[in-house]
C-alpha cells in the first residue's frame, strides 16, 4: 500500500463502502437510466421485476436470527412483500427465480448485501417522485420505493451506525466489500434479465 492510499483510506467503514461502490453505482444508476422506467408503466413494471427479483433473494437475509440481534429491525426493513404487491397493482406476473442468488454468505458478506439493499432506498427517494409521472404512490405500484417507517433518512443512518460499530476482522471487512460489489453485480444481471423478459414470460 503507498503513502497516498493511506492518506484516502476512509475513517469509516461506511465511507469505505461509498467509496469502493461509486463506480458500480454510477453504472447502474445509467443503466435503470437506459431503460427509461418513467416513460411508460410497462417499463416501468421490468424495473419493478428487477426490484422483485432482488429483494425476494434477500428475504433470508434480511430474516436472519444473528443478523438480527446486529439490526433488531431488520425483518421489518425487507421489501419482498412491498415489490410483489406492486407487480400486482401493475399487473406483472410474479418472476421465476433466477439462477445465482446469493446463497449461505457469511455473515459480513451479507451485511455488504444489506448495505446495498438499504442504500438504493436513498435512491428510491428520487424514483418515487418520477413514478408519481406514471399515476404510481407509495401505496400503488410503487410501494417498494415509498418512505420507510421511521424515516428514509432515519433508517439509513441507523444502518450505517450500527454497521460502522461491528468490531470485524480484516477477513471480514474484505468479504463486507465483497458483498456489497457482489449485490451490485447481481442487480445488473436482474435489471438485464427483467428488460429482456417478455412481460408475458415473466
Ligand atoms: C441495488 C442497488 C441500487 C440501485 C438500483 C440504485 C439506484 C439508484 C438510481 C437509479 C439513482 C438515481 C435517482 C435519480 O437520479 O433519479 C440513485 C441515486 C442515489 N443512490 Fe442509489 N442505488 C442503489 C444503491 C445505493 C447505495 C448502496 C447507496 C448508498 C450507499 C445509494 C445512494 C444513492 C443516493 C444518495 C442517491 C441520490 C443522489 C446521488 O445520485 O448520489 N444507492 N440510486
Amino acid at each position: 500500500m503507498t503513502a497516498q492510499d493511506t492518506a484516502q483510506r476512509p475513517a469509516l467503514r461506511s465511507q469505505r463502502l461509498n467509496q469502493i461502490t461509486n463506480e458500480p453505482h454510477t453504472k447502474l444508476d445509467a443503466l435503470v437510466k437506459a431503460h427509461a422506467p418513467f416513460e411508460t408503466q410497462a417499463n416501468f413494471a421490468r424495473f419493478v421485476v428487477a426490484q422483485y427479483l432482488f429483494q425476494s433473494e434477500l428475504v433470508s437475509l434480511y430474516n436472519d436470527a444473528e443478523l438480527t440481534t446486529i439490526v433488531p429491525d431488520l425483518p421489518a426493513r425487507c421489501r419482498a412483500e412491498a415489490a410483489k404487491a406492486d407487480l400486482a397493482d401493475l399487473e406483472t406476473e410474479v418472476p421465476a427465480p433466477v439462477a445465482g442468488a446469493v446463497k449461505n454468505p457469511t455473515k459480513a458478506e451479507a451485511l455488504g448485501w444489506l448495505f446495498v439493499s438499504e442504500g438504493s432506498k436513498l435512491g428510491a427517494a428520487f424514483l418515487i417522485k418520477r413514478a408519481v409521472g406514471l399515476g404510481l404512490s407509495e401505496t400503488f405500484g410503487a410501494r417498494h420505493l415509498g418512505e420507510p417507517a421511521g424515516g428514509r433518512a432515519e433508517g439509513w443512518k441507523s444502518f450505517v451506525k450500527t454497521l460502522d460499530g461491528l468490531e470485524l476482522s480484516a477477513q471480514e471487512e474484505a468479504e463486507l466489500d465483497k458483498g456489497a460489489i457482489d449485490a451490485f453485480n447481481r442487480f445488473t444481471v436482474l435489471l438485464e434479465q427483467a428488460y429482456t423478459t417478455t412481460p408475458e414470460l415473466a
